[in-house]
């Protein structure tokens, strides 16, 4: 029976040092290896687990060929007979674009759970060991499959969740679909299962990073005009999203120049600036459905890659 647990790490606050233990914001993310980490939760001392560090970085600056070596890694590992599952340690602030991405890329049924911290490893009530310990729980369930989220006590699936809170420790919800578990010592109480989808595979995208399509995010405010867009297509862009008001609709300017982008061959997806809720009906400009901005962004980039 496959038994070991990867553990690769790619930085975050969860890896962060703060010079005063009361001090959860003025810290440096992506300080202590991955080895330190789950050295500091002595109940995975038992568990039969190996440690790769993929990166060391704050997720703001996660990047394509990071992501790459990332899925690289996790499906190498996935694939084999003795792993039972991958755990990703990674930042909070790009985790839902990595958690989308791993989610329509690798194609192994096993478990990819991503965690995280919002408080760094020397806060005085860090949240980064009891993380970790419910994203090993995860990946020994039974019933886990896929790529999943598991922070401050739920499991997300990697193709809903988005954080919505700058601070609080339970930041992440995913929408109307809700989580799929809650994990109570150790043990997870499941409410449905993670929504499947066809992957990609890793030779989709093989491309190097610096020729990756241009995908942007154009966001309607009050006040709009369509000066960025057409900024972007002068530019050569590939792909725009635009996080529209509402129902994703668009300040009529702001929808004239995307118009004008799309008939010139840039692919728009029409997202919603709300924190949550789809994107209903409208013909001209194609709905990004329940993909958050971001979410909807890295779409755009892996249909562009075909
Ligand atoms: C990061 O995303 O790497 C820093 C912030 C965090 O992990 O909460």
């Amino acid at each position: 029976m496959a038994s070991t647990i990867v553990i690769l790490g790619t930085g975050g606050t969860i890896a962060g040092t703060s010079a005063s233990a009361d001090d959860a914001v003025g810290y440096t993310a992506a300080q202590l290896g991955i080895g330190h980490l789950v050295a500091a939760v002595p109940a995975l001392r038992e568990l039969d687990l190996e440690c790769e560090q993929i990166a060391q970085l704050d997720s703001k600056d996660m990047d394509i060929a990071t992501w790459q070596a990332l899925a690289a890694r996790a499906a190498y590992h996935l694939a084999r007979a003795d792993v039972a599952g991958v755990v990703v340690t990674h930042g909070t602030d790009t985790l839902e674009e990595t958690a989308y991405f791993l989610h329509r890329v690798l194609a192994s049924a096993k478990p990819l759970v991503l965690t995280a911290a919002m408080r760094p490893a020397t806060s005085i009530a860090a949240d980064g060991p009891q993380n970790l310990f419910d994203a090993v729980s995860t990946v020994r369930d039974a019933r886990a499959r896929g790529v999943l989220v598991a922070i401050a006590g739920r499991v997300w699936a990697g193709a809903e969740v988005r954080k919505l809170h700058s601070y609080r420790l339970d930041a992440f919800a995913a929408g109307d679909a809700g989580p799929l578990a809650t994990i109570e010592e150790g043990r997870l109480r499941w409410w449905r299962e993670a929504p499947r989808g066809a992957a990609l595979g890793l030779a989709h995208i093989a491309r190097d990073a610096t020729q990756w399509p241009r995908v942007e995010i154009v966001i309607n405010p009050a006040g709009a005009s369509g000066r960025i867009v057409d900024a972007l297509l002068a530019q050569g862009v590939h792909g725009i999203v635009a996080a529209g008001t509402g129902n994703g609709t668009l300040h009529r300017d702001l929808e004239a120049a995307l118009l004008r982008a799309q008939a010139a061959g840039v692919r728009v997806l029409r997202s919603t600036r709300c924190a949550a809720g789809p994107v209903i009906g409208g013909a001209l400009l194609r709905s990004a459905e329940v993909l958050s901005p971001v979410q909807a962004r890295v779409e755009l980039m892996l249909q562009l890659l075909s």
